[in-house]
């Protein structure tokens, strides 16, 4: 609750004057949960057409429900059901948005996993579900993007880190890892 406030706060000063969102084209994944809803919702407020993208369905239809309400017309958003841990969704949910929407303006890569535990007390599986939903898929999505943002000469990629990507904490070396990972990877 503290993130989303501190998120909320973030969002409601960002000066209004500086970025014209109007009509702008957003991959938002993890849509269906608490700071993807947060961007959506505030988003298509500032005239941004939404592609939510999440694991889970019904959280993210209700997403995107909440955006028809808010917004009062149903073309603000569209979901998508895509397995961030999966290459093929990765690769095909940039496809079927690409062919939904002609473009893609602003890649907002939200979507994000936490595994507690130190190295030794957490599984394969748990390791390779933050990386590969933090990291990986982040930088795959941005390398699906990319070419068609160049050819426009247009876009913006957008991937939501975490301060324990600077300062590491006891407990969330997985997670912290790949949010380190993600500042490296900016470009
Ligand atoms: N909440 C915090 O305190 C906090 C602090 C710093 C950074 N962040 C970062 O902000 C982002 C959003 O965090 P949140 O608190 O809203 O998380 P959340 O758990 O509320 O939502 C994350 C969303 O990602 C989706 N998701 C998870 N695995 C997925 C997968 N394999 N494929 C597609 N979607 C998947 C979930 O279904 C969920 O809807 C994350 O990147 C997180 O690391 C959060």
């Amino acid at each position: 609750a503290a993130a989303l406030a501190v998120a909320s706060l973030a969002l409601w000063s960002w000066p209004r004057g500086s970025h014209n969102l109007q009509g702008k084209v957003v991959l938002l994944t993890g849509a269906g949960g608490g700071l993807g809803r947060l961007l959506a919702l505030h988003l298509a407020r500032r005239g941004c057409v939404l592609a939510c993208a999440d694991v889970a369905a019904e959280p993210n239809e209700e997403t995107v429900a909440l955006v028809h309400q808010q917004q009062q017309h149903k073309q603000a958003a569209r979901a998508y059901t895509a397995d961030l841990t999966e290459r093929a969704d990765i690769y095909g949910l940039v496809q079927k948005v690409l062919e939904d929407f002609g473009h893609i303006d602003i890649l907002l890569s939200n979507a994000g996993v936490i595994q507690g535990g130190a190295l030794w007390e957490l599984s394969d599986a748990q390791l390779d579900l933050v990386l590969d939903v933090n990291l990986r898929a982040t930088m795959l999505l941005v390398k699906a993007v990319l070419p068609h943002m160049r050819a426009r000469a247009e876009g913006h990629v957008v991937a939501v880190s975490s301060s324990t990507a600077l300062v590491p904490g006891r407990g969330i070396v997985a997670y912290a890892a790949s949010k380190a990972g993600l500042s490296r990877a900016a470009m």
